[in-house]
């Protein structure tokens, strides 16, 4: 994946990214999660590995191709067991999720590149601001620095400390929906630690984002508590232009 990253700013903007399909490059500097600076990363998502049919980097694609089907087989499994957790029926999950891997889906994986940290840097950078996920589920591989930190009930900030082989999966907005309320999607950033300034090198983590098929019902609480209805596209597509206009404006 690094090896995309790598290419020239030119080759990368030949895929970027979409607001019908939510795919594509996601260039330094074009959104923001709120965080009031500076946030220092650049993003691929892909939903399928037809957009990265790039000649210059071979082994780009195969690479894609696997990670999606494993993936796709670990959520598989996650969802069947959240949906016996929640009393419902094995395939309750699954059932609003069937359209993955289509134009009718949103779920993809998407690889998160952070450059290094530039000597010189605003006080109060970050990776990315405080948010919480509007996804179903979100499945995150850190790489060994860390920088990922969750906020408790409390409103403390705790460090998710990176444990090799292991996986993090955090529930989104759109699980609380779905679970009754019985899960949270947690509040969460990636800030960068003393650690990560001093060692000043490239690095790169990967999602996965589980999200509901884009017709599938969803209703949340607006600003003054009253419960709106929307599809699950028409809420992606309000979250994303929200990250992107955050940027414009910075
Ligand atoms: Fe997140």
């Amino acid at each position: 994946m690094a090896a995309f990253f790598n290419t020239e700013l030119e080759k990368k903007n030949r895929c970027p990214f979409d607001m019908d399909t939510f795919e594509g490059y996601i260039a330094m500097d074009t959104e923001n999660y709120g965080s009031g600076t500076h946030e220092l990363h650049e993003g691929l998502v892909l939903k399928t590995d037809g957009v990265v049919d790039e000649p210059e980097i071979p082994s780009l694609k195969p690479a894609v191709t696997a990670s999606l089907k494993s993936y796709r087989a670990l959520s598989n499994t996650i969802m069947t067991a959240l949906s016996l957790s929640l009393g419902k029926d094995p395939d309750y999950l699954a059932s609003l999720h069937k359209d993955r891997g289509t134009a009718n889906s949103s779920t993809s994986m998407r690889v998160n590149y952070y450059p290094p940290v530039p000597s010189t840097v605003a006080e109060g950078t970050t990776r990315f601001g405080a948010h919480r996920d509007y996804s179903t589920l979100s499945f995150i591989v850190q790489d060994n620095t860390g920088g990922l930190q969750v906020q408790d009930t409390e409103g403390s900030w705790l460090d998710v400390n990176p444990i090799p082989g292991t996986i993090i999966l955090l529930a989104g907005e759109f699980f609380v929906s779905y679970s009754g309320d019985k899960f949270i999607a947690p509040l969460h950033r990636v800030i960068i630690s003393a650690e990560e300034l001093q060692r000043s090198v490239p690095r790169i983590t990967t999602n996965y984002f589980v999200h509901a098929d884009h017709q599938v019902p969803f209703k949340l609480l607006d600003s003054s508590s009253t419960e709106k209805s929307m599809t699950v596209k028409e809420y992606l597509s309000s979250r994303i232009m929200q990250a992107l206009n955050k940027s414009t404006k910075e």
